[in-house]
């Protein structure tokens, strides 16, 4: 059995919103394994991307403890995440979030030159990565000067940049038709397969859902797994 990459324990989130509470996640207990592919599915609202966002350590949760490597990243502060986040996670958001003044290849470069990459060698990873997507025609456009599927394809470039371990997507295949999407999917499970690296992501298509390792459906906050 491979090690155990990200563990949750005891997870719980609730938001504020005037004066009353709305807890959307609680006690979520997940063991994601190194290389697993894990789908996430449920209604809209149930709390997907809140999770999502925790795992990716954009958003604390309430209460309980997340995990990496046996690590506990609640007791991590801001600037050791925030290097974390940058060298280790890729996130493709719900929403781009896309820079909107960055062409493409600036936009997918920004990750490297955080790192301290040069900006040589990172202008060259990018315009593989936006190959790679299929974008390399579209560098130096910028996101308003996109399709919505092509600013996914960039922001999918951008979340790879950094070759991460963990790779965070979020309906990333949801504003594509189904052939850009099967080829776009195709492209996270080959990263998955071939490089093995840890994919989850969220997802309302059954079909694609499937296609992972395993499934987890989030109901009224809690997880029901397969
Ligand atoms: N910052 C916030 N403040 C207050 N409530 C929030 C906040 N963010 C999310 N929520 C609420 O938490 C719930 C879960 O939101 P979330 O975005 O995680 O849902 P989701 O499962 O990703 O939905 P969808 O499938 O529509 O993307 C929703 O009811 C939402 O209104
Ligand atoms: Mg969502």
């Amino acid at each position: 059995m491979s090690e155990c990459l990200i563990r949750t324990r005891d997870l719980n989130k609730s938001f504020m919103s005037g004066k009353s509470e709305l807890s959307v996640l609680s006690e979520i207990n997940l063991d994601i394994q190194q290389h697993e592919m894990l789908a996430i599915i449920g209604a809209s609202g149930v709390g997907k991307s809140t999770l999502l966002h925790i795992l990716g350590v954009l958003d604390h949760p309430t209460s309980g403890h997340i995990y990496y490597k046996h690590e506990d990243l609640s007791r991590w502060d801001a600037a050791r995440l925030a290097v974390f986040r940058n060298k280790t996670l890729g996130f493709v958001f719900q929403f781009h979030h896309l820079l909107p003044e960055f062409t493409a290849l600036e936009n997918v470069m920004l990750p490297m030159l955080i790192q301290k990459t040069p900006k040589p060698a990172a202008q060259v990873r990018a315009r593989g990565l936006l190959a790679e997507v299929d974008l390399e025609q579209r560098a130096t456009h910028r996101p308003g000067e996109l399709s919505g599927g092509e600013q996914q394809r960039v922001a999918i470039a951008r979340a790879l940049a950094n070759n991460p371990q963990l790779l965070l997507a979020d309906e990333p295949t949801g504003n594509l038709d189904s052939k850009t999407g099967d080829e776009v999917f195709g492209l996270l499970q080959e990263l998955n397969q071939q490089k093995k690296m840890t994919l989850i992501y969220v997802t309302h298509n059954e079909t694609l859902a499937h296609r992972a390792d395993r499934i987890i459906r989030l109901v009224d906050g809690k997880i029901v797994e397969g």
